[in-house]
């Protein structure tokens, strides 16, 4: 059965940290917080515990994953050089949401990036997971902790429900702070390109770089691993003018739906016919935190259909409409 490594020693953190870098070292799967979501953790180096990660997540051998390291030094240990583009992205943002795509070094197993010669790195910004990459030492590779095409876990008991049994430690460090994952960031081109949105804004970057990055390939399946249904709860999902939703709630409601609601921040004071409702906070940062938890509840309270509006698509926004976008993708 999974140690869950909390039960009544929440003050024993180095000793639970430590016991998770043993199970690391042992080819053994840990669940670790990181700032954006909680990842699924094995030895980048031990092929056999990153094809764990697959089995656990049931996702295709094909999707990369993302290398985590403890620090920005590390970089240049696990990708072929480090161009002056990442030097100074992993500068200005690590720790932080930011992963960025190099060509890898020799050590990075193909199982780790789904056979491609380009390796994902980040250097998250959690103090326990930054604790447990220095206690390991090496490079920790991890995808979300979720079912493959699920919503990604952003607190613990997310992680015990959703993956049981499949993974040996469940460190817990609490609720993830920013709440959707890294932005992806390809710089093996001439020009970096944005893979993902994430935590770290196009705006952050440009600012950061000095000029503008292209139309980016995030709403494009360039890698296995950009599904267009991605991050789905079991109930449907369907994205509705912030204006026409109350009203497209109680339709289906009346059709004998149970309705879960994303209620927009302007809509708030309106009285709304449906099963369950979340108010989406104003704040970009505070949605974002909460994305994840909101579809989670109302699949829990029974919804199966969820409607929702996109966010003003700028800052985190972007991020978030992107995840909504996939929520309410085709299923396969
Ligand atoms: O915030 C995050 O990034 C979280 C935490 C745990 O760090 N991790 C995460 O991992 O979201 P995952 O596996 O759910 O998503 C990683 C994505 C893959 O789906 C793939 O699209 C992209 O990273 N990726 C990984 N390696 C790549 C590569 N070599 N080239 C292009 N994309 C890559
Ligand atoms: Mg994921």
């Amino acid at each position: 059965t999974a140690q869950t490594g909390d039960l009544g020693d929440r003050g024993d953190l180095a000793g639970r940290i430590a016991q998770a870098a043993e199970v690391l070292r042992a080819g053994g799967l840990v669940a670790f917080p990181t700032e954006t979501v909680y990842g699924l953790g094995a030895n980048a180096e031990d092929p056999a515990a990153v094809g764990r990660i697959y089995q656990a997540k049931g996702r295709p051998p094909t999707h990369p994953l993302i290398v985590h390291l403890g620090s920005a030094e590390q970089l240049a240990d696990w990708v072929e050089e480090v161009p002056e583009t990442a030097r100074l992205l992993a500068e200005r943002f690590w720790p932080g949401p930011l992963t960025l795509v190099l060509r890898r070094a020799a050590r990075v197993p193909l199982e780790a990036t789904g056979g491609l010669e380009t390796v994902a790195v980040r250097v998250p910004d959690h103090p326990v997971a930054l604790a447990l990459l220095e206690a390991f030492g090496g490079g920790v590779t991890a995808p979300s902790a979720n079912r493959f095409g699920s919503v990604s876990p952003t607190t613990a008991e997310h992680v015990r429900t959703e993956l049981g049994d499949a993974v040996d430690f469940v460190l817990d460090g609490g609720s993830c702070q920013v709440g959707v994952e890294s932005t992806i960031v390809d710089v093996t081109g001439e020009t970096p390109s944005i893979l993902r949105p994430g935590g770290v804004t196009r705006e952050d970057l440009e600012e950061a770089l000095g000029y503008p990055i292209g139309e980016d390939g995030a709403n494009h399946i360039r890698v296995p691993g950009q599904h267009p249904s991605h991050y789905a709860p079991r109930a449907k999902v369907v994205l509705v003018e912030p204006e026409r939703i109350v009203a497209e709630a109680a339709a289906a409601q009346e059709q004998g739906h149970q309705v879960g609601v994303f209620l927009p921040p302007d809509y708030a004071e309106a009285p709304v016919k449906a099963y369950a409702v979340v108010e989406v906070p104003e704040s970009m940062d505070a949605y974002a935190r909460e994305l994840y938890g909101f579809l989670r509840e109302l699949d829990q309270l029974g919804c199966d259909l969820i409607l929702a509006s996109l966010p003003p698509e700028r800052g985190l926004g972007v991020a978030i409409a992107n995840r909504l976008r996939r929520a309410a993708g085709p299923r396969s």
